[in-house]
């Protein structure tokens, strides 16, 4: 069966994800005053979120990127989670902030906190845009979320659906429907 999408509505506007972002930036300058910190951002849907980010920040602040993806189809996690790039950093005693997307059942980041944090970084923090808290199938700390958002497949900002999507600049919600 053919299947047709279209954007339903916008959930957070730019605006408000610009001040949002604004918040993180001065939370995360506050607690690493005086430190350099690491912003590892996952590829690719963090990109957007990262680079807004880091211009709110106003501690040293270097920046690095890893690909990691969970089988599964377009809108659903298996729990499997292949690495396909590696930081370029080594983060022995290093400040790591991990920067996602949107966290859904938890099952990428327990994987790569698992990974980073064997390599004896000096702290190792969790930064979200979205947060689908209602979906969580492992216990994750978030230390530092934007938005939670329902369980509802969101689009844009970075955030895709088969690829697409990803320049749209609010967060939207994206139904998918047979045709
Ligand atoms: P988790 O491993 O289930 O926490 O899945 C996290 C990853 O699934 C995110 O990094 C996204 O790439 C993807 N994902 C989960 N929910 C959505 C969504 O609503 N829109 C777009 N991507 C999503
Ligand atoms: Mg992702």
């Amino acid at each position: 069966m053919k299947q047709a999408e279209r954007i339903e509505r916008e959930l957070i506007s730019e605006e408000t994800l610009r001040g949002r972002i604004k918040e993180l930036g001065r939370e995360i300058s506050r607690d690493f005053a005086g430190e350099t910190v690491i912003l590892v951002g996952l590829l690719k849907g963090s990109v957007v979120f990262l680079a807004d980010l880091a211009r709110e920040i106003t501690v040293p602040c270097h920046m690095d990127f890893m690909s990691v993806t969970s089988y599964g189809n377009d809108t659903e996690s298996s729990g499997e989670v292949r690495f396909l790039k590696d930081l370029d950093e080594d983060i022995n005693g290093k400040n790591v902030i991990i920067v996602e997307d949107i966290i859904d059942t938890g099952y990428t980041l327990r994987e790569v906190v698992k990974v980073l944090g064997a390599r004896s970084p000096k702290t190792i923090k969790i930064c979200t845009l979205l947060n689908k808290v209602s979906r969580r199938l492992v216990d994750i700390p978030v230390h530092y979320n934007g938005f939670d958002v329902p369980d509802e497949f969101v689009i844009g900002f970075g955030l895709d659906y088969a690829q697409k999507y990803r320049n749209l600049k609010y967060i939207g919600v994206l139904k998918i429907s047979e045709e």
